[in-house]
This record gives C-alpha cells, sequence and structure tokens, in this order.
C-alpha cells in the first residue's frame, strides 16, 4: 500500500479546501487529494456569486437578519453574526489573490440581488463567479511548492482511532485512484474534509458529478455527528430542456427582474409571499412544484422581458451562451425552469472553527453544518461561509503527530467484479437517486419517508458488501456513499413531524414553536437520530 505523509491532508479542491490549504500550510506541508481533475467542484459552477455586506445602504445587522429570516428559526445566531461580520476581509482577500469581480466603478463593486436579501449585496463576476474563484484559488496554490495536489484520487475512509486521551482522533485516509486501481494511505497531523455536497443523491440537481456526499458519509462512518440533513435545498430555476445537464439559471436574473410564470402567463408567486419571485427558494420551489403538479404541467416559465435582449447577454454570458445552444433567445424568450436539488444546509457537525467531534478533523463548506444556514439557507451565502469557515480553521496549530497508529480502515475487497457488474451498479445507482427524488423530495409524507427508509437500507447494506468483496471502481465508491447519506437523510426527515424551512409535509404544514436540529450518528450499521435544542435562542424578527 502506498503511504504518503504530511501535516495537513485536505480532501477536495473547491473554495474550502483551496482556501484552507493557503492558509494552513504556515503549519507545514500540505497534501490534496481531489477525486477528479483539480477545478471538478461545485464551486467551479456557482453563477450568482458571495453574499457580503459592500453596500453603501447595507449593514451586518441587515444581512443577518436576512439570514436568520431564510433559515426558519433554525440558523446558530453565532454562526450568522461570525460568517457575516468576516465576509467582508474575506472578499478583499480574494479581490487581493487577483480574483476579477464586476465593478460599477472604481470605488464601488456591482452588487447583484437575490431571493431573500433585502439589499444588493451579492459580490460576482457576472455569471462565471465560481470559474473565476476556483481558478484564483487554483493560481495560489500552484505558486506555493509546499502544497501537492493529487488529482484523480477518491478519498475512501477517513483513519480514525483512539488518540493519547482516548478520545477519537483522525490519522489521514485511504484513496484509490479509480482508473488505474491503484490504493494507498495518507498520514496526516490533521485532515480537512472539503469534500463538497449531496446533489448526485437525487436524480435532478444543479450539481456536478462530484457531488456524492463521500465527507457526510466518511465522516458518519467515522463516528461524527451530522445534523439537519434533512434540510436539502432545491433551486428553483433549473433549466429545463431534455439536452441540458444539470445547467442552472441563476436566482440573479430574478435579482435583475425576471419573473416567474406558469404556462398560462400568471405570476403565481405574487400573492403567495411579499417579495414574490424574488421569496426565499423553499418558498418558490414549492410553489413551482404546486403548480406542475397541480397543473399537470412539465415546467414553468422564467420571464426574462423586464431585462431584455440588450441586457441580458452582458450581465449573464455564460446563460445566454448556453441558452443559445438550445434556440432560446436570452432576454426574449421565457426560459422553461424546474426545480433541482441545489445545496446542502446540514452536514458534519463542526463549530466556528471548523472543529469536528474527532481529534484532528476538520470540516468546511458545504460538507458541513456549522448552523448558519439553519433550515434553508439564503443565497450566495454558501461561498462565504466556506471563505470565513476555512480562514477560521487554518489559525488552529495542527495537534502532535502522532505516536500509536491504529489499524486502517476496514479497506475495499480484492476479487474482480462480475462481468455484469457495471450494468448492476447503473440501476442501483439510478434506483437510489429516484428514490430521493420521488419520496424524499420537495413534498414529504410519513408513508413516503417509511418506504424509502425500508429500501434504502436494503441498497445500503448491498452496496456495503459488494464493496468489502471486490476491487471498487468509482461509481462502487461513489454508490456506498449515495446509499448511506439517502439513508441517512431519510432518517433526519422521518425524525422531524414538522414542516420548517426546506422541510416540507403536507400533512402537517405547521411549524412547531421550539426549533430543534436532528443529531444523526451512524452505528451498528444504521441511523440514529435524535432532536437536541439550539445552543441559543434565535430572534428572527
Ligand atoms: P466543492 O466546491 O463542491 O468542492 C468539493 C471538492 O471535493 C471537489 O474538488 C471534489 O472533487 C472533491 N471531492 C469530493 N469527494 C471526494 C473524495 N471522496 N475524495 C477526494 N475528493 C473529493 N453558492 C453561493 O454562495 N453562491 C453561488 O452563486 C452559488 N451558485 C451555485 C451554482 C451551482 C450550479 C452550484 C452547483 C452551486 C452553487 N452554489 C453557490 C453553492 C456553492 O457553489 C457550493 O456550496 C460551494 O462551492 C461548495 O464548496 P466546497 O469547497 O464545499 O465544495
Ligand atoms: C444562483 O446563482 O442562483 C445560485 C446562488 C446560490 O446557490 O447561492
Amino acid at each position: 500500500m502506498n503511504e504518503l505523509k504530511c501535516t495537513t491532508l485536505i480532501l477536495g479542491s473547491g473554495i474550502a479546501g483551496l482556501t484552507y490549504a493557503l492558509k494552513v500550510v504556515k503549519w507545514g506541508d500540505v497534501i490534496i487529494l481531489t477525486k477528479k481533475d483539480r477545478a471538478d467542484s461545485s464551486t467551479n459552477y456557482a453563477q450568482g456569486g458571495v453574499a457580503s455586506v459592500m453596500g453603501p445602504d447595507d449593514s451586518f445587522d441587515l444581512h443577518v437578519s436576512d439570514t436568520l429570516k431564510a433559515g426558519a428559526g433554525l440558523c446558530r445566531r453565532d454562526a450568522v453574526e461570525s460568517v457575516v461580520r468576516n465576509g467582508p476581509d474575506r472578499v478583499r482577500e480574494l479581490i487581493d489573490f487577483g480574483a476579477r469581480f464586476t465593478w460599477k466603478d472604481e470605488e464601488q463593486l456591482d452588487l447583484g440581488r437575490e431571493g431573500g436579501h433585502t439589499r444588493r449585496r451579492i459580490v460576482h463576476a457576472k455569471d462565471l463567479t465560481g470559474r473565476e474563484i476556483e481558478q484564483t484559488l487554483l493560481n495560489a496554490v500552484e505558486r506555493d511548492p509546499r502544497i501537492t495536489m493529487l488529482e484523480d484520487h477518491l478519498a475512501l475512509d477517513l483513519w480514525v482511532g483512539p488518540g493519547p486521551d482516548d478520545r477519537p482522533r483522525c490519522f489521514g485516509a485511504t484513496w484509490i485512484q479509480p482508473e488505474s486501481g491503484e490504493r494507498g494511505v495518507v498520514r496526516a497531523r490533521q485532515t480537512m474534509l472539503a469534500t463538497g455536497g449531496c446533489g448526485k443523491v437525487y436524480l435532478y440537481t444543479t450539481n456536478p458529478d462530484i457531488a456524492t456526499a463521500d465527507g457526510v458519509a466518511m465522516a458518519a462512518r467515522a463516528g461524527c455527528s451530522i445534523v439537519n440533513l434533512e434540510f436539502v435545498q432545491f433551486h428553483p430555476t433549473c433549466l429545463y430542456h431534455p439536452d441540458a445537464k444539470s445547467f442552472l439559471i441563476s436566482e440573479a436574473v430574478r435579482g435583475e427582474g425576471a419573473v416567474l410564470r406558469n404556462l398560462d402567463g400568471e405570476e403565481f408567486l405574487i400573492d403567495k409571499h411579499e417579495l414574490g419571485s424574488l421569496a426565499p427558494r423553499d418558498v418558490v420551489a414549492r410553489e413551482i412544484d404546486r403548480q406542475m403538479k397541480e397543473r399537470g404541467d412539465k415546467h414553468v416559465l422564467l420571464d426574462v422581458s423586464a431585462i431584455g435582449p440588450e441586457r441580458f447577454p452582458d450581465r449573464f454570458p455564460a446563460i445566454s451562451e448556453r441558452l443559445r445552444t438550445f434556440d432560446i433567445v436570452p432576454g426574449v424568450d421565457p426560459i422553461p425552469v424546474v426545480p433541482a436539488a441545489h445545496y446542502l444546509c446540514g452536514g458534519v457537525a463542526v463549530d466556528l472553527d471548523g472543529r469536528t467531534e474527532v481529534e484532528g478533523l476538520f470540516a468546511a463548506g458545504e460538507v458541513a453544518c456549522t448552523g448558519v444556514h439553519g433550515a434553508n439557507r439564503l443565497a450566495s451565502n454558501s461561498l462565504l461561509e466556506a471563505l470565513v469557515i476555512s480562514d477560521r480553521a487554518a489559525r488552529i496549530a495542527p495537534p502532535a503527530e502522532a505516536e500509536n497508529l491504529p489499524p486502517l480502515p476496514p479497506g475495499p475487497g480484492h476479487d474482480a467484479p462480475a462481468a455484469d457488474q457495471g450494468v448492476i451498479l447503473d440501476h442501483e445507482w439510478d434506483s437510489v437517486r429516484r428514490l430521493m427524488w420521488d419520496y424524499v423530495g420537495l413534498a414529504r409524507t410519513t408513508a413516503l419517508l417509511d418506504t424509502a427508509i425500508s429500501r434504502l437500507s436494503g441498497m445500503c447494506a448491498w452496496a456495503e458488501r459488494l464493496y468489502h468483496e471486490t476491487s471498487p471502481g468509482r461509481d462502487l465508491a461513489e454508490l456506498r456513499n449515495i446509499a448511506l447519506v439517502g439513508w441517512m437523510l431519510a432518517a433526519c426527515a422521518r425524525h422531524r413531524p414538522e414542516s420548517r424551512g426546506l422541510h416540507f409535509l403536507p400533512e402537517n404544514p405547521h411549524t412547531a414553536d421550539e426549533a430543534l436540529e436532528t443529531w444523526a450518528t451512524w452505528k451498528d450499521s444504521r441511523p440514529h437520530v435524535e432532536f437536541r435544542p439550539l445552543p441559543s435562542p434565535i430572534d428572527v424578527s
């Protein structure tokens, strides 16, 4: 087995992993494992931008209050305050690293607006914000010889065992190179999980293929608690076209004046929320879903005529280019859109410095739950949170090198896969994702969730067994994770008897007075879920 050693191991090369790498390198050498190409991340696809208080009419209090309102009573105020207040410094730092955001004039950034924000506060590079950030950070990482990036290295499991004080401690992680079948382990004094979200657990998603919830699954198997996993955000406006795989139409388009209409041209959000088409995402996605189900339509329409053919291509060049490939005239033709799984608001339990319950293991970005997003993330708060938490985590010195190493986590098997394994894995992938979409989607019922849980438990056990028997490729390693996280997610959803934020039960549309977090753990090969009160009372007035 190939063994590498470093001070800090980072799993993932999106905004969280790269930001952390640039800062944590001051404590010693860094290895980044990333499972595909270095830029293959959700970060690279982010369109809208980074929410931050940068405008003269804005304030930290307003950003905090918008975040708390969107979060439906479940945000942790200390986390929100910390992320919002650190935002402007982190944005200025990105600019210093070389990020070319869009400016209104020499003094003022051009600030966009998105759902749930009462001010213009979205720092953007037109609709290619993520690509600009990813490239800027990658360039900086490539300039630092103390940071090694290993592409096509898929982390399988965290290496966890008892530390000196008997508290669980992380010693690194195991990996495979899916194409060559090579296996190895990286031993590190500390490890950062920055593996992103779980969009691929669902059939329809805005996320790229890397978003298979690997970090959540690895952390759960290593004994970490997973918080508020049921809160999956569905983005309201994913392009609806048979040939358009996962293409997002940014909320910033509505921020510039576009409105949602049903196929009869009715602006159906106007009497549902004071912000109309710019209401928070949970409200908008649910109303679209309702319109589609009640009317039997396959999509709704985004009317962009208020932006027009002059302004639209200039403000949204990448979206315009994609629309043209489908013969949709940017700024003129209405855009057919549907909701799709977009963002995981819950995740691995961490404190405000990204520390997990396991010593020497940190998590930041979409994989982690700091409590900032509560039951529904405010648009463009995700890149912001990743920047702030990675920065804070990197300030902590690594623990001393461990002397006694525990056994490696149980590895994958060595038997050659059966000739028809590819067909079976394709089918199982599709089954998990379809089941999650149909049974654990935008509107959930007890019966649907019970069915999902019973089917996912079987799928999860089957994938785990196959993983330990045969030599896994990418498909099996990832299926093992989406099945486990799908099961945990359904179990958390089943545990919550109220509707809150993104979790909607038509059987009980009411929100309970007390806001409770779900804490899930993985023990004896199954999820265990309990409620815990928020650490501090939340004021959403
Ligand atoms: P990612 O950027 O997803 O990076 C995860 C990394 O981990 C990748 O390098 C991946 O290859 C690697 N990885 C995963 N599993 C493994 C493994 N097992 N082994 C090794 N490596 C692994 N948020 C905003 O705030 N503003 C926006 O405008 C915005 N727009 C978005 C648009 C789209 C289309 C999407 C999909 C998301 C958008 N989001 C936006 C959300 C935001 O982009 C993500 O939440 C954020 O980029 C996550 O960053 P991250 O570093 O946590 O993960
Ligand atoms: C978008 O541009 O609509 C995505 C913004 C986000 O997910 O925060």
